[in-house]
């Protein structure tokens, strides 16, 4: 448990917000595991029937936090990509329950990559999606390389998985994987409007549904592995332990 992941039932809605404003909510390795405890504990909680991930104001999460990725990148013993945000990917996999984000500001890494294992995406027109996984000498994760392809096409998908160019709330909704831009002030008003909406559907008929659209867990499960071996790999190469040590420097300069 940790103090920057805030869980809250509101009725049949399980709000997680990631709250770690002064580090653009990147992601510890306690974050990424009471995210994931939070989604696995309510799947088999009738009371809850969706699912929303907020971040704080001006930050959905700027990504994995690259002081672990260094620390990761630079142990002694090889390591594949850390546990806990491997925990928290098999956990998105896995969820049957409908699945919201709510982003405003940036989404990095994970951040945008999660987009693809939610239902729905309302992103105020603040939102910047990224993943800037090539740049830091990385591979892309979290099953991202199968489904962002399939969700916007392999052309929109190359330029954004490997050139890492910034996708807008604008470009996003274009491109088909957000179904909402809405101004920043209104974006918890709006993720709750579209929570009660989902919720007062008949329970069972949604979760048959969703479970037809989507590729089933075992597909995701076995692309998640693979690029996390890959990922790990990655993570030990001179070209990734220097821009991790770039960032870190460009920081403390
Ligand atoms: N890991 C660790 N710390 C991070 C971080 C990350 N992924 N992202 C931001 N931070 C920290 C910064 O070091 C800074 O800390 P400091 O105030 O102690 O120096 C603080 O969060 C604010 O970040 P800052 O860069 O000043 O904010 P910004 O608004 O100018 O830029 C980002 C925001 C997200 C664009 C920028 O921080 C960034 O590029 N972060 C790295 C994203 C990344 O590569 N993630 C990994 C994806 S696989």
């Amino acid at each position: 448990m940790t103090e920057n992941i805030v869980v809250s039932d509101e009725e049949a809605v399980r709000i997680i917000t990631m709250r770690r404003a002064d580090k653009k909510n990147a992601l510890t390795q306690a974050m990424y595991l009471t995210m994931s405890a939070a989604i696995d504990s309510a799947q088999a909680n009738d009371a809850i029937r969706c699912l929303v991930i907020a971040g704080v104001p001006g930050a959905f999460t700027a990504g994995n936090d690259l002081e672990d990725f260094l620390k990761a990148g630079t142990a002694a013993s090889d390591t594949a990509r850390p546990n806990a945000a491997m925990t928290l990917l098999r956990s998105l996999a896995n969820n049957t329950k409908p699945l919201i984000a709510a982003v405003d500001g940036v989404a990095v890494g994970i951040g945008t990559t999660m987009m693809f294992h939610c239902d729905y995406v309302i992103a105020s027109t603040a939102a910047k999606f990224s993943t800037p996984f090539i740049k830091l000498g990385l591979v892309p994760e979290g099953a991202s390389s199968l489904l962002m392809p399939r969700a916007i096409g392999h052309h929109r998908a190359f330029a954004t998985l490997v050139m890492g160019r910034t996708v807008s709330a604008e470009d996003g909704q274009a491109a088909g994987f957000v179904n909402q831009v809405v101004a920043p002030d209104q974006i918890e008003a709006e993720t709750r409007k579209v929570a009660r909406e989902i919720c007062a559907l008949p329970a069972e008929a949604v979760a048959i549904s969703r479970k037809l659209l989507k590729p089933p867990p075992e597909e995701l499960l076995k692309r998640i592995e693979q690029e996390s071996a890959l990922f790990g790999e990655r993570m030990r190469s001179k070209e990734a332990v220097t821009a991790f040590q770039s960032f870190l420097a460009r920081k403390r300069a």
